[in-house]
């Protein structure tokens, strides 16, 4: 088949380099000439693990091309899919600005019967409604059709997402359109990937609903954290406990400093706003205590940092270990980690970062802190070291080494995802959101999976 791709952010651009391997022949379009430029010379400009070969190899076999223009993908596609960004508006609600330029620039060169799918995020009833104007600008009139297909591909997963889907959703105003999209999947359905086939509507909130779903699984368990400090409990051992309950399960029940990133904030403000303007308070009651959940989380690190230093934090050099909002992305839209970052750097902090891949993109946004090349460059002379997105490289830093650096063993672990016991042995003091500091006495805290070690202690 012949498929469009409008917009080639992070999702535009894997569905299209995704829908090439599939065997369509695909053209890509963006209003950013500099992508576009780079998409075709094979290059992704941002990191997605194992999408820059998949990109050349469908390049090199003819079967994915990009430009800027619209009449041309008009003229080529018989299927196009709309996938610009929908970020947060000033009120919280979603911008749909973008959405409406590329229909509104699509529509008028649709001459023939063909199917636009969105891709983006939306609120419920921008489906509907988007149908209704490309209808009234395109040259097909009813023959242009809409259907809205969300996404669930996650950073970092994003090819492996796009092939091995745990759903397609596919939302529908007509038969014609499900077979269509059955046709552009027949590939992942033969594979035996389910497809949901439900009306417009409800596909647009099974995206928003499962967003928020997952925001509020995180803050749960943060809230629990808070109890946990209060009452001296752990939230670790918390977690690990809550999490072997297969009714609950452990994805997204990682206690620590929350989410962030470029969808799972906005969409969750999107949605609250959706709600507000619909009346329904208790979704608008929930959604915010789930956003405010999570942006305390924040804070509480500079008060845990402004405790381990024991008192202001101006003038201290603080040592910050991750930026990206997750590992395995060099994304920063959001992060949790940059907003510390800034809160540290208000209070006079002076503050050396490091990430494996998100610097250059951190220091776009966040110029007031020195970007160091190394952990221990970031370290040297700190009196505390706040580790802020869970690498996996930094599991493996070894803390003798970096007691070496330091001017003083403060680790603050935000993520709850060091080996707390390696630290303590090299000398260091061990926080982390979800628990009181250990006082003399208290059993030493370990890590879940060394439950016997805990009770060989007490
Ligand atoms: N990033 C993800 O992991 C992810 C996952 C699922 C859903 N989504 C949703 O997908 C949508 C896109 O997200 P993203 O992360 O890819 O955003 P992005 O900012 O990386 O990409 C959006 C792209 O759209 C382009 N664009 C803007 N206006 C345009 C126009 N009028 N015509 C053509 N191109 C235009 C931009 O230049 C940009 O390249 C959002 O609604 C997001 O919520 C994203």
């Amino acid at each position: 088949m012949r498929l469009t791709v409008i917009g080639t952010g992070y999702l535009g651009l894997t569905h299209a380099v995704c829908m090439a391997d599939l065997g369509h022949d695909v053209m890509g379009l963006d209003v950013d000439a500099d992508k576009v430029a780079r998409a075709g010379n094979g290059e992704v400009p941002f990191f997605e693990p194992s999408l820059e070969p998949l990109l050349r190899k469908n390049l090199d076999a003819g079967r994915l091309r990009f430009t800027t223009r619209f009449r041309e993908v008009a003229d080529f596609g018989d299927v196009h899919f709309l996938c610009v960004g929908t970020p947060q508006a000033a009120g919280g609600e979603a911008d749909l600005c973008h959405l409406h330029a590329a229909a509104d620039a699509l529509a008028p060169r649709l001459r023939r019967p063909c199917l636009v799918i969105g891709k983006s995020t939306v609120p419920v009833g921008t489906a509907r409604r988007l149908a209704a104007r490309i209808r009234a600008r395109a040259p097909a009139g009813d023959g242009a059709d809409v259907a809205w297909n969300p996404e669930f591909l996650r950073e970092g997963f994003a090819v492996e997402d796009s092939f091995s889907p745990d759903r397609l959703v596919f939302g529908v105003a007509s038969q014609r359109s499900a077979e269509v999209l059955q046709q552009v999947y027949a590939k992942l359905l033969d594979d035996g990937v389910p497809a949901l086939v439900m009306d417009l509507e409800t596909a647009e909130l099974v995206k928003v609903s499962a967003n928020a779903f997952l925001a509020t699984k995180i803050s749960f368990i943060n809230a629990m954290a808070e109890i946990c400090e209060q009452v001296g409990a752990d939230v670790v051992h918390l977690t690990d406990a809550l999490a072997r309950d297969n009714r609950i399960g452990k994805r997204f029940l990682a206690p620590g400093l929350g989410f962030g990133g470029g969808c799972l904030p906005k969409d969750l403000r999107a949605f609250r706003s959706t709600a507000r303007q619909l009346g329904v308070e208790s979704v608008v009651n929930l959604l915010g205590e789930v956003d405010a959940i999570n942006l305390g989380r924040r804070s509480r690190v500079t008060e845990l940092a402004r405790d381990v230093v024991g008192g202001a934090l101006a003038g201290r050099r603080l040592a910050v270990l991750g930026l990206a909002f997750k590992p395995g992305s060099d994304d920063v839209r959001d992060s949790p980690s940059l907003h510390v970052c800034r809160e540290l750097v208000r209070e006079g902090a002076l503050v050396s970062v490091h990430d494996p891949v998100a610097m250059r993109n951190a220091a776009r946004i966040q110029p007031d802190v020195r970007y160091a090349s190394s952990v221990s460059e970031a370290a040297a002379n700190a009196d505390a070291v706040l580790h802020l997105t869970e690498w996996a490289d930094y599991r493996v830093i070894d803390p003798t080494m970096l007691a070496t650096v330091v001017a003083q063993r403060n680790m603050i672990d935000a993520r709850c995802t060091l080996d707390e016991s390696a630290w303590r042995a090299a000398g260091w003091s061990f926080r982390i959101l979800g628990r009181r500091e250990q006082r003399p006495g208290n059993p030493a805290p370990t890590s879940p999976a060394a439950p016997r070690e805990l009770l060989r202690r007490m």
